[in-house]
């Protein structure tokens, strides 16, 4: 289960390194057509390698707009522009784009006319980070596999946006104005492969809803959450990465047996309100509590003890937890001596 878990996460990031432009290498040098166009379609200012002439390098350059973007391309580079607008002219030819790059420009959501970005049949990736979108573009091509619109002013998401997105692994909306009334009830509904969402740096005051059942990653740092509502990860049964670092979780706000499951391997909840060390579970591997209210600790009182009957040859009997951060809190070096018996793989614990 574990490997399995961490399998897809590394499949994730090499999927990431794997589908750019390596994948040009591939090319067939005997298409004439497309071996024609690369000398005779490379639009003004933009770099056309002839190593890889699926690529178009249009970074960097103050463009205003985006050029006519030839048909042979796969791999669009156009960060770090001035683009303030994305039109349909710009793209008529060119169908087979797998993957955009479009950070760091100026394009509002009202500058993106209706069917441009659906009309990418082939479309993979699709980043649009730090731009001025104040919502989620919409459509949105049906085969999308990584979906990045962090540091927007996204605070809407169109009905039905993500419907159709089976594909979609990773979506990040970090560093938006996203408050709980932009998530409609079913937002997440149809992300049928979903690893990884960001919604940290956001106004959330609760745990976001009808997650994704296959959701390994989940990031909400840096909002206003207070509670954590009973069972909530009964519906994500794989999660195992979880990020509620700088929040507004006390103990109040935690159920009891909340974080005690199976899946989770790196639970962070620095800087909240904590008192006490929330009921863990024997698998967990990495913990961050650092910078909450914490006096003390029973380490027999929260030791967990629901790993002993499995037998696996990587790991010795007893919890699992490797990495413990405690700094910042309210009680004293040494670390309790019953943590220390109970959590005997621990290798750092910082106090
Ligand atoms: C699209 O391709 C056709 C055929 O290759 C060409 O005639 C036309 O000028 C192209 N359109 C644009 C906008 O580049
Ligand atoms: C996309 O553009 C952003 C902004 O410049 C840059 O930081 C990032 O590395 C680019 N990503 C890829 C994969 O090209
Ligand atoms: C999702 O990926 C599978 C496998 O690559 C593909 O067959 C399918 O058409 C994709 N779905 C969409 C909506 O593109
Ligand atoms: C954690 O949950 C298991 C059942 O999944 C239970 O046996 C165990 O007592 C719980 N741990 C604590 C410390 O409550
Ligand atoms: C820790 O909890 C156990 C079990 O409830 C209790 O017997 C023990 O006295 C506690 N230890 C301290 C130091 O409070």
């Amino acid at each position: 289960m574990d490997t399995q878990v961490v399998c897809r996460f590394l499949v994730l990031i090499l999927t990431f390194f794997i589908s750019t432009p390596s994948d040009a290498q591939n090319f067939d040098y005997a298409d004439p057509e497309i071996y024609h166009s690369l000398y005779t379609e490379c639009p003004k200012g933009c770099i056309c390698p002839s190593q890889f002439p699926r690529a178009l390098y249009c970074d960097n350059k103050g463009l205003k707009e985006v050029p006519v973007i030839p048909s042979r391309i796969w791999y669009l580079y156009l960060h770090n522009n001035e683009i303030d607008s994305l039109k349909e002219k710009s793209f008529a030819n060119a169908t087979e784009i797998k993957w955009i790059n479009l950070s760091k420009n100026k394009i509002s959501s009202k500058n993106i006319e209706k069917n441009v970005l659906k009309k990418f049949k082939n479309l993979l990736y699709l980043l649009l980070e730090e731009n001025d979108l104040d919502g989620v573009p919409a459509p949105l091509p049906d085969g999308l596999e990584q979906l990045r619109l962090a540091r927007n002013k996204i605070s809407k998401i169109p009905e039905g946006v993500f419907s159709k997105l089976e594909n979609l692994t990773l979506l990040d909306l970090h560093n938006n104005k996203l408050t709980d009334g932009s998530f409609q009830a079913d937002a997440f509904a149809g992300l049928k492969n979903l690893v990884q969402l960001n919604v940290a740096r956001n106004s959330l005051k609760k745990m976001p809803t009808g997650l994704p059942a296959n959701t390994v990653q989940l990031y909400l740092d840096n909002n206003n959450i207070e509670e954590i509502p009973k069972n909530y990860f009964k519906e994500v049964p794989k999660i195992a990465f979880l990020r509620l670092n700088y929040n507004k979780l006390a103990d109040a706000g935690i159920p009891e047996n909340v974080f005690n499951i199976t899946s989770m391997l790196d639970l962070q909840l620095s800087y909240n309100e904590l008192k006490n060390m929330p009921v863990v579970n024997g698998h967990l591997e990495r913990l961050h509590l650092d910078h909450n209210k914490i006096k003390n600790i029973n380490g027999s009182l929260i030791c967990p003890n629901d790993v002993k009957e499995e037998f696996d040859p990587h790991f010795p009997q007893g919890p699992r937890l490797r990495y413990l951060r405690l700094e910042g809190n309210e009680m004293k070096p040494p670390i309790p001596l019953d943590i220390m018996i109970c959590f005997r793989l621990l290798r750092t614990v910082v106090i």
